[in-house]
């Protein structure tokens, strides 16, 4: 593996998944590594506006709009940012092509055949090399939502609907040794850390 990997950051809302994003980039910040960090939605800055867009609570967009923002924002994120970086920095994605399959598929019905075309027209074989896959159950999802004080649009689905993406996760990730599996519920913070960092001594 390149020593300079694509490490990417899943999960459905409040399962500590930029918490988790944010023990990564300290680890490599005080190991003085070379890194990069993206968010998406967002990333470069005609990708921000497009996050603006999709998780404005006053716009009613429809599922394909939404699956084609995400995909303009990943265009503009893979020529611009990732391509320029690949191999010469560690890749940090708060989100990437999984969330697509997640919510857009398992969530939201997309045929996955349309999701895995645009993949293949928009990163072509670009492939990250580990995914931390956070998870919370619906209790605790509940109510660090409820804690939140300002709610995007995609926060305020159903329960119903984020227990369909978490399974969706669920199924991605089976069997694959290429995801880590880190769950709210049961790990202290520590413990968290802990797994974060074991991992990343390996990969870097
Ligand atoms: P965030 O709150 O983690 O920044 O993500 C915003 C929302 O966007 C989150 O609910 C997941 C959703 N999303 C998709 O539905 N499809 C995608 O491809 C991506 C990247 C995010």
């Amino acid at each position: 593996m390149s020593k300079y990997p694509i490490i990417i950051f899943e999960g459905i809302e409040a399962s500590g998944k930029t918490t988790n994003f944010k023990i990564a980039a300290n680890y490599l910040k005080k190991r003085r590594k070379s890194f990069i960090k993206l968010r998406e939605p967002g990333g470069s800055i005609f990708s921000e506006k497009i996050r603006k867009l999709i998780l404005n609570k006053k716009l009613n967009l429809n599922n394909k709009t939404d699956l084609l923002l995400f995909y303009a924002g990943r265009s503009e994120n893979f020529e611009k940012i990732i391509k320029k970086n690949y191999k010469k920095k560690i890749i940090l994605i708060d989100r990437f092509t999984d969330s697509t399959i997640a919510y857009q598929h398992y969530g939201m019905k997309i045929d996955l055949k349309v999701i895995k075309m645009l993949n293949k027209f928009i990163i072509g074989n670009f492939n990250p090399n580990i995914v931390f896959l956070s998870t919370v159950n619906s209790k605790n999802l509940q109510k660090r939502l409820k804690n939140r004080s300002k709610l995007n649009r995609y926060d305020k689905f159903k329960l119903k609907f984020y227990n369909k993406v978490q399974n969706g996760y669920e199924k991605i990730s089976s069997n694959k040794s290429k995801y880590i599996k880190i769950n709210s519920n049961t790990n202290t913070i520590n413990e968290v850390k802990k797994i974060i960092i074991n991992k990343l001594e390996k990969l870097i």
